[in-house]
């Protein structure tokens, strides 16, 4: 029996930051930039509601679609809701590349850019980020004519940093326009700073840039796989054929609409955010290690410095059922990456770093 071929791709696969450890009862997860607070009171309520299941979901999630076009000022037909940020990015992939095309992502950001721009025929043109940060100048030179799409995170993950909104116009303006410039705005609630604008509040009018978002950083809603992607209605409309006609839960997108209604709870999380970064990178720069000035919800943290390497370091905060992110396939050397968890975990980690460090 010889079965088809399977297509063959030459890409390492996504790992997500780690749930379980050996011999660890219920970790404090610190490693995947997830909510510390988890979602809004109202969205869990949800679930005492009698849900009807057996019935397929909404498919063009008017519901989800109608809340975010109130609550962000946006046209609702330049809407589509993906699981999660990641199936935005994905779509977007399957939509405009394949082989022969080449996209541009900085060399330290959001794997899955350049995983879906391999699965789907491209090869990936890495730009240096300069001081641990995006650079326009450093992306620019890397246009070809064979260059369909620039990815950009902002703030970015892994490194935890951003660039200004000044800085994305330039992007934007010294890339050719027939370039598609994908902003990934996943973090961008948690961000205070004054030179800062999300993506969607800058390409709120563009005709060539797309902007996604998620529910799954402060909404506190990552299983639930939600998020949303904003971008020109002839992209959305092309998008659209490649989106399978129900891949929202109808409780993935009740869950959005509670999400977005409850602003006193984002609030309260970006109050959280902002208390915890600063006595965390208050803390963890007296130890000399080496990491960004607070902007999201996550540190990524250099052991150059520090009395212990990253691997001693991981052991340590593991032994004592703290788990962070090892940076080896963001090929980040001597490096892990922390998130913002709740008080409890933030004191732990606190702790922890005192006694060893
Ligand atoms: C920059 C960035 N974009 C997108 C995602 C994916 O988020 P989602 O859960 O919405 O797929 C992540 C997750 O870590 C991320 O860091």
């Amino acid at each position: 029996m010889s079965l088809p071929k399977p297509k063959q791709v030459n890409i390492d696969l996504y790992e997500g930051g780690t749930s379980e450890f050996k011999n660890l009862r219920s970790p404090l997860k610190l490693s995947a930039n997830e909510s510390a607070l988890g979602p809004s009171p109202s969205v869990m309520e949800i679930f005492n509601q009698n849900l009807n299941l057996k019935q397929y979901p909404d498919g063009n999630s008017k519901n989800l679609k109608d809340i975010i076009s109130k609550t962000f000022g946006l046209d609702k037909d330049r809407l589509i809701i993906g699981a999660g940020s990641d199936e935005i990015i994905s779509l977007i992939s399957q939509c405009f590349l394949s082989e022969g095309d080449e996209v541009i992502v900085a060399e330290e950001s959001f794997l899955m850019y350049r995983i879906y721009s391999q699965i789907n025929g491209a090869k990936v043109k890495y730009a240096k980020n300069i001081n641990n940060k995006f650079s326009v100048d450093e992306t620019v030179k890397l246009v070809c004519n064979k260059t369909k799409i620039v990815f950009i995170a902002n703030p970015n993950n892994p490194t935890g940093t951003y660039i200004a909104d000044k800085e994305m116009l330039k992007l934007r303006k010294n890339l050719p326009d027939n370039i598609l410039l994908m902003v990934d705005d996943a973090y961008a609630e948690y961000v205070t700073k004054k030179d800062y604008k999300s993506g969607l509040e800058i390409f709120n009018n563009s005709s060539n840039t797309f902007v996604c978002r998620t529910f799954s950083k402060i909404y506190g809603l990552a299983n639930l796989r939600l998020g949303w992607g904003f971008g020109p209605k002839e992209i959305v409309e092309a998008v659209n054929f490649f989106r399978p006609p129900f891949n929202i839960s109808g409780i993935a997108e009740k869950a959005g609409c509670e999400a977005l209604k409850d602003k006193n709870w984002l609030v309260k999380n970006i109050e959280h955010n902002n208390k915890w970064s600063k006595i965390i990178y208050d803390k963890v720069i007296t130890k000399n290690i080496k990491t960004n000035e607070p902007v999201a919800n996550f540190f990524l943290l250099n052991f150059d410095n520090a009395k212990h390497n990253e691997k001693e370091a991981y052991k340590i905060f593991s032994e004592n059922n703290i788990l962070l992110r090892k940076m080896n396939s963001y090929g980040i050397n001597n490096s892990l990456r922390l998130t913002i968890g709740n008080e409890e975990a933030n004191n732990k980690f606190l702790d922890i770093l005192e006694k060893n460090f």
